[in-house]
């Protein structure tokens, strides 16, 4: 069952108050649409045993961009993937307006938006990036924020531009 309400998100997860430890194990990068973008950078490096971080890098070839749609969705994998808690779509203009109109997508927001060009309002005029979100700070704000159970899962995000599907992102997570 999925909930959109995080407050009962967070009433429903307190039962799971251990603590998380966040490893990334894969991510994936997949241009939909070669005419409209290409991943020039998906990357997962580890600079040392403790220290991962991710880099995705996009070249955009159609710009500006105006009309924006992400589907944010997250799966766990227990026998195969399964819908976990979040499947939403969201305007993306309207969103990075005003963050706060949408707690979920505000949420997952806070985990890249300090580490992106993505950071402000429409249009996007030039190649979009995320650089060094590093493990630690996932850990740090899955942890604090909100506490999952343990357990292997996929963070989905689908990347519409005029209502067409031009990309995919998805970030494999293991919490132990
Ligand atoms: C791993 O790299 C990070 C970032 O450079 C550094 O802060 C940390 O001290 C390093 N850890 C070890 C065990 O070397
Ligand atoms: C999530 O929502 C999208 C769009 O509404 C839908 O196509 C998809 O099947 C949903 N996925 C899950 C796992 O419920
Ligand atoms: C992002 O940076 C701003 C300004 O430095 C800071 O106030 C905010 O807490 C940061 N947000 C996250 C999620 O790290």
């Amino acid at each position: 069952k999925l909930y959109k309400n995080p407050k009962k998100t967070f009433l429903m997860l307190t039962e799971f108050q251990a603590k998380s430890l966040v490893e990334f194990s894969n991510l994936k990068c997949e241009s939909t649409d070669k005419d409209f973008a290409e991943f020039e950078c998906c990357a997962l490096k580890s600079v040392n045993r403790t220290f991962k971080y991710v880099t995705i890098k996009v070249r955009l070839f159609k710009v500006p961009v105006t009309n924006v749609k992400v589907n944010l969705a997250l799966y766990q994998r227990l026998n195969g993937l399964k819908p976990f808690l979040y499947n939403i779509t969201v305007d993306g203009c309207k969103f990075v307006k005003n963050p706060r109109s949408n707690q979920v997508a505000s949420y997952f927001y806070d985990f890249f938006k300090n580490h992106s060009n993505l950071n402000h309002p429409c249009p996007y005029d030039h190649d979009l990036f995320v650089d060094k979100m590093s493990t630690q700070f996932v850990d740090q704000r899955v942890t604090k924020t909100l506490p999952f159970p343990k357990g292997r899962y996929m963070f989905k995000t689908d990347w519409y531009v005029n209502s067409i599907k031009r990309a995919a992102v998805n970030i494999y997570l293991t919490l132990s």
